[in-house]
């Protein structure tokens, strides 16, 4: 199978293929076994560095490949010939259940939850990208699901278990700067759209099965350049905008390092809800209860697009903790306003502190290495435990979609009772309407159990 298929020869030879025999061998999953047999859906893109990654670990066989996009899949099946594969996952689930021990989503983020949750139905841990879901109920879900089954999970966050964030991460925790109770976090990129929506008349490619791509969001025209590849991250139907891509690489070391739970509120500084894509800049300010690591309260602010870096106005540092006046901030990272100093970290890089001439001969804690990717696979066969598994995936991603339910609400600050799920006030805007973009209805035919 080499070049480009057309979509006639796609299906029929994904027809072919599914209708073989499935392989007889079936392993527990969770349980010492010798060969980890992984099926991957979504194969281009992140999800082509995924495959490579995961299937780099000594003891994983890829048994199976699924994308929309049959020029995507002949690139992976290429590298991977031994593997069977498919443009459907509900048909690859079905026909190979029996024969893969664990399932790795590396899809545009609409498909993350309906994927992740049929894998984890038939009781298969999960590799799922990042932000976890595209929306608040769907991370509640996976959380809860993952759980009652005790399947191994991991969020796509791979630099969470890279050396600079492990370290910084210990840094807060030993009390270097002592009690945070500012963040400021920003990205300069603009996964934004701020137009009107799209008329097109284009057919879509005769390689791409647009109604799986569009899966569980309601159906539209195809328009090229729009939605596929990539570009759906600024539209609010199928991705989050810079705040979930972006945020959730940048947001997790505070995350993780404050060991902060739910926010209390958020409120946004961004344009008027257009219905289409998410806003080009924008400013975000959650509120938090305190923890063992921030005072009473830790505000959590984030820039990005023009707004980012943050001016020094915005942060309105302490006049003993200022930046040095040359001090340029880089394009994305984070800051930890402490009690007794500041850490600035660059995504990615390692932490600076200051007042420099304090903090310059403080030892700095050694980390081991972690391959994020081969730990799941390691947790699969019940040889370790994952650090971005479900239960720490679902929360954070579950604040960060906060903040895009609360692009739809500019200027209102919305108060949010986690334990209910729901946004209680919302003054100024609809409370209802904030509840309602908690979760959207699957499109008909779509429908996941769990979900
Ligand atoms: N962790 C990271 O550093 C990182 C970096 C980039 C992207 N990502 C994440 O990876 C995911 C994919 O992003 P991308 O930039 O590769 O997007 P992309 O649009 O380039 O690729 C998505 C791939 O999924 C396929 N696909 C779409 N719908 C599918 C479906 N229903 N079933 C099977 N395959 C389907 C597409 O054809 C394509 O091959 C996103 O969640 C994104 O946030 C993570």
């Amino acid at each position: 199978m080499t070049g480009k298929l057309q979509r006639r020869q796609f299906v029929k030879l994904a027809g072919a293929i599914v209708t073989t025999a499935p392989l007889a061998r079936s392993l527990p999953v969770g349980m010492s076994v010798e060969k980890l047999r992984t099926a991957h859906v979504g194969v281009g893109g992140m999800g082509g560095a995924d495959l490579a990654s995961i299937a780099s670990h000594p003891q994983v066989e890829v048994a199976a490949l699924c994308d929309v996009d049959a020029g995507r899949l002949t690139g992976a099946h290429q590298k991977h010939p031994q593997a069977r594969f498919f443009s459907d996952y509900r048909q690859m689930l079905s026909e190979m259940g029996d024969s893969i021990d664990a399932v790795v989503v590396s899809t545009p983020d609409h498909t993350h939850a309906p994927a992740a949750m049929s894998a984890m139905n038939l009781g298969k841990p999960v590799y799922c990208q990042k932000p976890l879901t595209h929306e608040v109920h769907e991370a509640r879900r996976l959380n809860e699901v993952a759980q009652q089954k005790q399947l191994a999970t991991q969020m796509g966050i791979q630099v969470h278990s890279a050396e600079p964030y492990r370290r910084a991460k210990q840094m807060i925790q030993d009390g270097m700067i002592g009690r945070v109770s500012h963040v400021h976090a920003w990205s300069n990129k603009n996964w934004g759209y701020d137009g009107g929506s799209f008329a097109s008349q284009v057919a879509p490619p005769d390689t791409l099965d647009w109604n799986l791509w569009v899966g569980t969001a309601s159906m539209r025209p195809f328009a090229p350049g729009v939605y596929h590849p990539g570009n759906w991250r600024k539209l609010i139907d199928f991705g989050t905008g810079t705040l979930g891509d972006m945020g959730v690489h940048i947001f997790d070391t505070p995350y993780g390092a404050l060991a902060l739970t739910a926010p209390l509120t958020v409120r946004t500084e961004c344009r008027e809800p257009t219905g289409v894509g998410h806003p080009t800049r924008n400013v975000v300010e959650y509120e938090f209860p305190g923890t063992d690591y921030t005072t009473d309260r830790m505000i959590w602010r984030w820039y990005d697009g023009a707004d980012a870096p943050p001016s020094s106005d915005d942060l309105a540092l302490p006049a003993e903790f200022a930046l040095p006046e040359s001090y340029q901030l880089p394009g994305q990272g984070s800051l930890f306003v402490g009690e007794q100093g500041i850490m600035l970290l660059p995504h990615v890089g390692e932490a600076v502190l200051f007042p420099e001439a304090k903090f310059k001969d403080r030892p700095r804690p050694q980390m081991e290495k972690v391959n994020h990717y081969h730990q799941w696979v390691d947790a699969c066969m019940g040889q370790a435990k994952t650090s971005a598994d479900f239960s720490y995936a679902g929360p954070l991603t579950e604040a960060l979609l906060l903040g895009v339910v609360a692009n739809r609400f500019p200027g209102k600050r919305l108060e949010w009772d986690a334990e209910a799920m729901q946004v209680t006030r919302c003054p100024g805007g609809s409370v209802e309407l904030a509840n309602q973009l908690l979760k959207t209805e699957y499109r008909k035919g779509f429908t996941v159990d769990n979900l």
